[in-house]
């Protein structure tokens, strides 16, 4: 368990360095990684490398026992080489051109950029090949960041266009999957589909899917260039990439596929604002909200099934969502616990040191400009010492799934239906409702093995192939629990609507189909009674679809006077040795916690009683990590015993405290007045 830092020594006169990684050492950092934004001085010329500054700082971080993480530099391409290629430039769907003077803004389907890639990365994987100090290599960074996924140039036109030709094979394939009679959109040839570019009305769902599709696979294969690079140089360096927090434009699990492990870059006091439906509390603007991140540490660990890094963690206050707040007293060193609890192996600040020049003077570092311990420096040096106190611990063992489907959220993004339908939101409702009773969480991808988990959460698994309805069947036969959420079994898999009633091939295991389904705004009263008891009645939103049950029996019905009234919007089939609950509409969290607490009865999962908003448990390796990201002060109940590693079973506000035992089941945590 390390914590480590990010560190520009490019940024800083020579002189200064010495004493930056000395106190990195001091501070109990073991991994500083460098180089994402070099490229401009590492060859600030073409063909004239500079590598004496990085030479140096690697020097320096070994000597005291660190060791580096270096990363290929090329999310910013140097204004020499644009102006010599300006066809490397991503070009947004108006055909604008996007211009030197921030970052990423290459193309990835450009081959003088993957040629000029291949160049720079060959170079220093070459020079430091034999290294003893670089550990491994992060590839690029954040892939994807800035809306710079999805690129329209004529490159990527051009490479749509055979990415279409692979898997189609002909252009009548790809006419009748996509279904092309509609509006005249029927192709010739591959050659007359281009990027989708504006239009006076909406897209084609099916053309928009594969263009994301498309667009994702271009950064697969991008990375994979790199991958292939340095593995080629090094075999033993670890390979990584930095992902970034509810990023829905990239899948990851693809392209983690071709990493050593997976890390990604964690601003919770940004990403309650700024990719959230919900306003942001005053606690949340201090501290961020536990199962957003929550989640991702949780896809992220769960993509290649192994521990993760958070390469970059927010250090203080950063300067990019709408409001900038100070974060809470301690809450630096609440979030490299909370990431440890969810599987990291390593956390590293972003930055070490506030920096003097560029876009992000506004952000803080571990240290201020001058030099001197921030509020995050502090907090880091104590998360340092705590987390090695804690020990090793090995990966996160989770019972229960939810499934993530990245194909899913294109689909429903190109047709929400709904202002208020975000893929991602939804996803958060199911998986907050399971952590808010302590239990671990994989995020897992469709293809994932199923039998691997006692209990499977699929919330609007919107595209089901006969291939994924057969395996959830075979799932639920042979004993397993599942509880699908609304819009699943709609579209095939080229996002046609699929001619059978919803939920499609899943109609047989559900037991039900879907009469009719319909979108509300937040002004209608939206209410569902639990059907065995008319007095238990819970809010639902955005989403209702009215059942007709085959063998299914109801779960509940709509209690409301309108048309809707008394029709069924959930029920539950058992088939075979396990059972099925379909939920037709996006639950309020007591109707989600409902739902997961009888799955997690009947999958036999053991659970903690309701969390308090904002305080979680999660267990790792037989320890339990109590995190309380609330100003309020907590006290834990257990009727075991623990030895507590880090604090103790009173929390304070923005607190943790580490337990030597597995305390989940049966722990309950009240608020002291
Ligand atoms: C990340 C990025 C860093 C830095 C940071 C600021 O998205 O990777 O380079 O910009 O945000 O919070
Ligand atoms: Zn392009």
């Amino acid at each position: 368990m390390s914590v480590g830092a990010c560190y520009f020594p490019e940024h800083w006169p020579s002189e200064q360095w010495e004493r930056d990684i000395e106190q990195m050492a001091e501070a109990g950092l073991e991994y500083v990684r460098m180089g994402e934004f070099s490229w401009g001085v590492l060859e600030p010329e073409r063909g004239t490398f500079v590598f004496d500054w990085l030479d140096e700082a690697l020097e320096l971080i070994g000597e005291r026992g660190m060791e580096a993480v270096l990363c290929t530099p090329t999310a910013t391409p140097p204004k020499w080489l644009v102006d010599e290629r300006p066809e490397i430039l991503q070009t947004e769907p108006d055909g604008t051109v996007r211009q030197h003077g921030s970052r990423r803004h290459y193309c990835y389907n450009s081959d003088a950029y993957r040629e000029e890639t291949k160049r720079v990365v060959t170079r220093l994987a070459d020079r430091y090949a034999d290294h003893p100090y670089v550990a491994g290599w992060q590839t690029d960074n954040e892939f994807g960041c800035h809306r710079t996924v999805r690129c329209y140039c004529d490159d990527c036109a051009a490479s749509f266009r055979d990415w279409l030709q692979e898997r189609y094979g002909d252009v009548e394939s790809l006419n009748d999957a996509w279904g092309t009679t509609f509006w005249s959109q029927t192709y010739n040839s591959f050659d007359a589909v281009d990027p989708p570019r504006p239009t006076p009305a909406e897209h084609h769902p099916s053309r928009l899917l594969d263009y994301a599709r498309f667009s994702s696979d271009s950064v697969v294969d991008y990375n994979r260039l790199h991958v292939d690079l340095l593995a080629d140089a090094n075999d033993d360096w670890f390979l990584t990439h930095n992902f970034m927090g509810r990023f829905p434009t990239l899948n990851a699990y693809d392209v983690s596929a071709d990493l050593d492990f997976v890390s990604w870059d964690s601003y919770p006091t940004g990403f309650v604002q700024d990719r959230k439906q919900t306003e942001a509390t005053t606690d949340q603007l201090r501290a961020g909200d536990p199962d957003q991140v929550g989640m991702d540490h949780d896809l992220y660990r769960s993509a290649l099934d192994r521990p993760f890094w958070v390469m970059e963690q927010q250090p203080g206050d950063v300067n990019w969502p709408p409001h900038c707040p100070q974060p809470g007293d301690g809450a630096m060193r609440l979030w490299a616990h909370h990431a440890t609890a969810h599987g990291a192996d390593a956390v590293l600040y972003f930055r070490w040191r506030r920096c003097l020049e560029g876009q992000e003077q506004y952000h803080a570092g571990l240290l201020k400009q001058d030099g001197e311990p921030d509020r995050g420096y502090h907090n880091a040096v104590t998360a340092a010492s705590e987390l090695s106190a804690v020990g090793d611990a090995a990966h996160v063992d989770a019972a229960v799934a939810v499934v993530f489907d990245y194909d899913s959220l294109w689909a429903l993004e190109a047709q929400p239906h709904a202002p208020e339908f975000d893929y991602w939101e939804l996803q958060e409702t199911f998986y907050g409702a399971l952590r808010a009773r302590g239990v671990q969480v994989d995020v897992v991808p469709p293809e994932t093995t199923l039998e691997d988990y006692e209990a499977v959460v699929a919330p609007a698994l919107h595209l089901v192939t006969d291939e994924l309805a057969n395996r959830l069947t075979a799932y639920v036969e042979a004993g397993g629990e599942l509880l699908l959420g609304p819009r699943t079994g709609v579209k095939d898999n080229a996002n046609k609507l699929r001619p059978e009633l919803q939920p499609g091939p899943l109609a047989p295991l559900v037991g039900a189909t879907v009469d009719q389904h319909e979108s509300l705004p937040p002004t209608v009263d939206t209410r569902v009674r639990r059907s065995a008891d008319a007095d238990q009645q819970y809010g639902f939103r955005t989403w209702a679809e009215w059942l007709d049950l085959s063998t299914a029996t109801p779960l509940l019905a709509y209690d409301t006077d309108g048309i809707e009234a008394d029709r069924i919007a959930a029920t539950r089939n058992a088939v075979g040795d396990g059972s099925l609950v379909y939920c037709g509409v996006w639950p309020e969290p007591a109707l989600a916690d409902d739902l997961v607490t009888s799955l997690l009865g009947r999958a036999n999962v053991s659970h903690s009683d309701r969390l308090p908003d904002g305080v979680r448990v999660a267990e790792r390796d037989g320890r339990t990590w109590v995190t309380n990201f609330t100003s309020d002060t907590y006290r834990v109940h257990t009727d075991a015993d623990p030895t507590w590693i880090i604090g103790d079973a009173v929390v304070g506000g923005f607190d943790v405290a580490v337990a030597d035992a597995p305390l989940v089941e049966r722990l309950s945590v009240q608020k002291l007045e």
